[in-house]
């Protein structure tokens, strides 16, 4: 058993933050720059308190706690899962050796940099979604968004933590850094492409959390196989709370299906658009869009650089240990998506060290088969024959083998010219987007919700939908 967290320290925390000064001033001293980065660049719409769950534990039972809180109240913990005394390294060159406490000193570059990378995109989604509450479709979505925001928040908080505790000097610069950023900015943008994009209305916040929150679930998984084991803690308990996320962007989409195919079959139209709903087009644009934003975020087909990851020991594979194999994949080989010498949509074998980026995708890209899969079901329950679908991998491409060229999302390999003319058919045009944007009127009363969504079949820690969720300003 752990004991909870004393929430009368100022920064709540299971590692024992009262034993080390030096580390706990410097984070007390970052501290005000977070809560001055959440003021200005967190969420925007004035709450008296919101409904929250708030981690204080970290053990199977009763991890967190429900309340009502007043956001400048809200405490921002570190948190990491329990120790196991006797884990080894499970994969590379040190297979089998005890995990390391310490940083070496020969990964210490590579392991900041794959830290900074994650705490980066945590803050960026905030950034992205900062005014979303101001056109919340119901009190239950809108708590939601603040506890995604605050959730994030705090995974912000769990990779400073690393960069203070193991990464001297250097670490804290990069924990400013990390504050310094922003989404979408001109001057210092976050380092990933989707992590700058927009999230303008709630279809493509319920789109974001399924398919890009759902990268940051597989890029924590496979830190989480780290044989740095404070990293491998931190990201095991951090997939508990992306969990949420994941749940926000699945039932979030099946919601708007749902209303799409209610209102469908009210009307008996497949032209939903005049009538307050999303069409089903519209809904497979916005999946096209973030589905192919998300591919991108998992790098480049090959790369030697996360080969090196895997033999150091620093990133492991999607449920590392339900592989079978040496974990060393030394003389391994496996299929990668390349261009043919033609310039054609084709694959190529490479050594699997070199192909763990496309191992990682594989493994998301099925997961997400699972959501439209799902989505689909309430299209045929509902009656109606049209079907959505993950475009090809190939669809809109900018980052691998597929960034120079441009294809349909059957994978039909397009001319430039084609691609100009004909993008509209699969991407959010203008029209669509001022369309999605017009049903974005907030619905700010109890027990209400919106025209374009249906209301969820679950209210949160099993209080009912018409809960008072939130208490605005
Ligand atoms: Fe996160
Ligand atoms: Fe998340």
């Amino acid at each position: 058993m752990t004991t909870p967290a004393d929430y009368t320290e100022k920064i709540p925390n299971n590692v024992s933050l009262h034993e080390d000064r030096r580390l706990q001033r410097a984070l007390e001293s970052w501290q005000p720059n977070f809560l001055q980065w959440w003021q200005t660049m967190g969420p925007t719409l004035p709450t008296q308190d919101v409904y929250l769950r708030t981690a204080i534990n970290v053990g199977r039972d009763g991890w967190a706690q429900f309340g009502h809180v007043a956001m400048p109240d809200y405490r921002w913990g570190i948190f990491l899962a329990e120790r196991d005394p006797g884990r080894k390294v499970g994969f590379g060159e040190h297979k089998g050796e005890p995990v390391w406490d310490k940083v070496p000193g020969e990964y210490r570059a590579e392991l900041q940099r794959l830290i900074v990378i994650q705490g980066d995109t945590e803050p960026a989604s905030v950034e992205q979604q900062r005014n979303l509450g101001a056109t919340a479709p119901s009190l239950y979505d809108l708590r939601n968004l603040f506890q995604v925001n605050v959730e994030e928040g705090r995974h912000l908080w769990a990779m400073v933590y690393l960069l203070h505790a193991y990464f001297g000097r250097e670490g804290r610069e990069e924990a400013e850094e990390l504050l310094h950023r922003n989404s979408g900015s001109l001057d210092s943008p976050r380092i990933l492409g989707a992590f700058n994009e927009e999230t303008p209305d709630w279809l493509s916040f319920f789109m974001f959390t399924y398919f890009t929150d759902r990268d940051g679930k597989y890029q924590l998984g496979t830190l989480k196989e780290s044989a740095f084991d404070p990293l491998s803690r931190t990201c095991e308990f951090m997939l508990k709370e992306e969990a949420h996320h994941m749940m926000v962007g699945t039932t979030g989409v099946d919601r708007v299906v749902q209303r799409t195919v209610e209102v469908m079959r009210e009307h008996e139209t497949d032209d939903v658009g005049g009538l307050g709903a999303i069409p089903l087009p519209v809904i497979q644009k916005y999946l096209n869009f973030h589905y192919s934003v998300s591919l991108d975020l998992f790098g480049g087909d090959t790369s030697t650089n996360v080969a090196n990851y895997y033999t150091a020991g620093l990133k492991g594979r999607w449920l590392e240990d339900r592989r079978k194999d040496d974990h060393q994949l030394t003389s391994d080989s496996t299929m990668v998506d390349a261009l043919s010498d033609e310039g054609e949509i084709a694959q190529t074998e490479v050594s699997a060290l070199v192909g763990l980026n496309t191992d990682l995708r594989r493994e998301y890209i099925a997961d997400c088969q699972g959501g439209v899969k799902r989505w689909n079901r309430i299209l045929e329950e509902g009656g109606v024959r049209h079907r959505l679908k993950l475009p090809h991998a190939a669809f809109n491409r900018k980052v691998g083998a597929f960034a120079g060229i441009e294809a349909t999302p059957d994978g039909e390999k397009l001319s430039a010219g084609e691609w100009q003319r004909r993008q509209g058919e699969w991407l959010p045009t203008d029209v669509d987007k001022t369309y999605v944007r017009s049903l974005m009127r907030p619905v700010h009363e109890r027990g209400k919700i919106a025209a374009w969504i249906a209301p969820p079949r679950n209210g949160i820690n099993g209080q009912p939908f018409d809960y008072d969720y939130v208490h605005l300003a």
